[in-house]
């Protein structure tokens, strides 16, 4: 408990109930074997269960100044209970906002960020969202605090940002995640099977259906995300078309299922015709949440250690890491 990472959240969406929910559920089953659902039940001598989040930032007045144990039912929030309670004491905190990025608001998350002694900050903020998702990177810095980035917006990939964070011996990781069982990660290995047996793929799609607050923004902003995309599957090779729908449209009945439908056509010995149909359907921010317990570890520990900037190790677990596949 005393050596526990101390986590800070900007964004109380569905993938910090899915994360926060997911560490109650392991504290209750961490001795057991197998521990299902985890790749490593100890990242760096961190347990699963040994993260706390001692801090949070939203600007939803259904969710500020409520303890984050109500604040991950509120709002558009549709990821299920799957534990009574969660441990968590601390209140959500008005944030950095979207449209008007305030300079009084930057400095309310950083003294937040150092009274709290927060070692990590995971911004799981909507998708663009660039500046606010800046100016909380910005204020993690300030405050001697690692950052993850979840959201397709760079965060990462801004040279000079980086740069900082490396000088002062914080890690920052992203962005965008590549879930644990996802779209892009089950299409990329799909396509690079086909390449490794010799086939040429003549066309292949994906489109993605979800009923979560996260699909309808990217039905209507969905630019950073389909980049994201591409940069995950664009990289396999032999493949002479490729389209991707980041967000088919919103469908309310899935509630927080993301449903993911993935078509190859493509040629194999002498011309022959392979055709692959695939439908995935996973819950969306479980998805999220059982990467981000990793990029948490490695976060925290990189801090404890002095190591800043972007770690390799990380890459697996992103779509659009600063460095190329
Ligand atoms: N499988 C996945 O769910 C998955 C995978 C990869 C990446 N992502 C990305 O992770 C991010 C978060 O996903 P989610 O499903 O939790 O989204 P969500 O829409 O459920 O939650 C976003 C939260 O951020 C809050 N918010 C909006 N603007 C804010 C601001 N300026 N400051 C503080 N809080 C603010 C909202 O009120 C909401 O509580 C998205 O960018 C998404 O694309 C999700």
């Amino acid at each position: 408990m005393g050596n526990d990472v101390r986590l800070a959240v900007a964004g109380v969406g569905n993938n910090v109930s899915a994360l926060l929910q997911g560490i109650e559920h392991y504290r209750h089953t961490f001795g057991e074997l197998p521990l299902v659902g985890v790749t490593h039940p100890r990242l760096s001598g961190i347990g699963v269960d040994e993260i706390q989040c001692v801090a949070a930032f939203d600007i939803d007045p259904t969710k500020v100044g409520r303890s984050l144990a109500e604040a991950i039912h509120q709002g558009f929030n549709n990821f299920p209970r799957i534990v009574d309670a969660i441990g968590e004491p601390a209140v959500v905190e008005h944030g950095i906002r979207d449209d008007e990025v305030r300079q009084t608001d930057v400095d309310h998350v950083v003294q937040h960020l150092r009274r709290t002694r927060s070692e990590v900050l995971l911004i799981s903020l909507p998708t663009s969202r660039p500046a606010a998702a800046l100016s909380y990177a910005e204020a993690a810095l300030s405050a001697g605090v690692a950052v993850v980035n979840c959201s397709a917006d760079p965060v990462v990939r801004v040279p000079d940002l980086l740069r900082r964070f490396s000088s002062a011996s914080l890690p920052l990781l992203g962005d965008d995640l590549a879930s644990q069982f996802g779209s892009s990660l089950v299409h990329r290995e799909l396509l690079d099977l086909l390449s490794r047996r010799g086939l040429r793929v003549d066309g292949t799609y994906q489109v993605n259906l979800g009923g979560n607050e996260d699909f309808r923004n990217l039905r209507d902003s969905g630019e950073p995300k389909l980049a994201s995309k591409l940069n995950v599957l664009s990289s396999v090779p032999g493949v002479a078309s490729l389209s991707v729908i980041p967000s088919g449209g919103h469908v309310p009945f899935l509630g927080d299922r993301k449903v993911a439908h993935i078509s190859i056509e493509g040629r194999g010995w002498a011309g022959s015709r392979v055709v692959v149909e695939l439908r995935l359907d996973v819950q969306d921010s479980s998805n999220a949440a059982g990467v981000i317990i990793d990029l948490v570890r490695m976060a925290a520990d990189g801090r404890r250690r002095g190591v800043g900037g972007f770690h390799e190790d990380a890459i697996p677990l992103l779509k659009s890491p600063p460095t190329r596949r």
